[in-house]
């Protein structure tokens, strides 16, 4: 993990550890060819409404193969519905177009949600996209035509 984050993040690797360490989520790790390739945690707050997406990371080697889409919708496609309406993140401008092929949009756009996180120097984007079953069902759908091979074992 270290080392893809070194080479993608740089500076910002203090921040991107310390949130994937202590956060509270179910982390999953991209595989190809039984070489780890990428990061994604879903956490869950207690009484929110939210599912919240961080340290999303892939390889730079392996980036643009549909695995960060993969580590996105994976964790759609595994969450209740019933339990949230809504899935959040935290978006830079390097990220943010990614995002948004996906459907997420910029919280409160225009307005001052938009901040500059002076250690990392880069801004930061507050981003939300409504979750619903259907959401849910064609995330699995968009995993299984792309036949990604999803490991439930240890999921709980
Ligand atoms: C953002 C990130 C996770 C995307 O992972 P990825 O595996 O490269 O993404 P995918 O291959 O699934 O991309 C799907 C599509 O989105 C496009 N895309 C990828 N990153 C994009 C970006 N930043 N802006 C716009 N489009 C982007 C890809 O070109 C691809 O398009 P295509 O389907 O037409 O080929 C990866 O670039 C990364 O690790 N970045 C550094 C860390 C980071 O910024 N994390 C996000 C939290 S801030």
């Amino acid at each position: 993990m270290r080392d893809l984050g070194e080479e993608t993040l740089g500076r910002g690797l203090r921040e991107w550890e310390e949130a994937f360490h202590y956060s509270g989520g179910f982390a999953w790790a991209a595989e190809v060819e039984g070489e780890t390739v990428g990061f994604g945690v879903a956490e869950t707050h207690g009484a929110t409404e939210s599912l919240l997406l961080v340290s999303d990371l892939v390889d730079r080697k392996f980036q643009g193969r549909g695995i960060g889409t993969a580590l996105v919708l994976v964790r759609l496609a595994t969450q209740s519905a019933a339990q949230f309406n809504q899935v959040g993140l935290l978006a830079t401008e390097h990220s943010r177009g990614f995002y948004e092929r996906l459907g997420f949009r910029v919280r409160d756009a225009g307005a001052e949600s938009v901040e500059l996180d002076p250690f990392i120097g880069l801004k930061i984007y507050p981003m939300v996209l409504a979750f619903s079953r259907d959401l849910s069902d064609r995330a699995w759908d968009w995993l299984e035509f792309h036949r990604v091979h999803v490991d439930l074992d240890s999921f709980s």
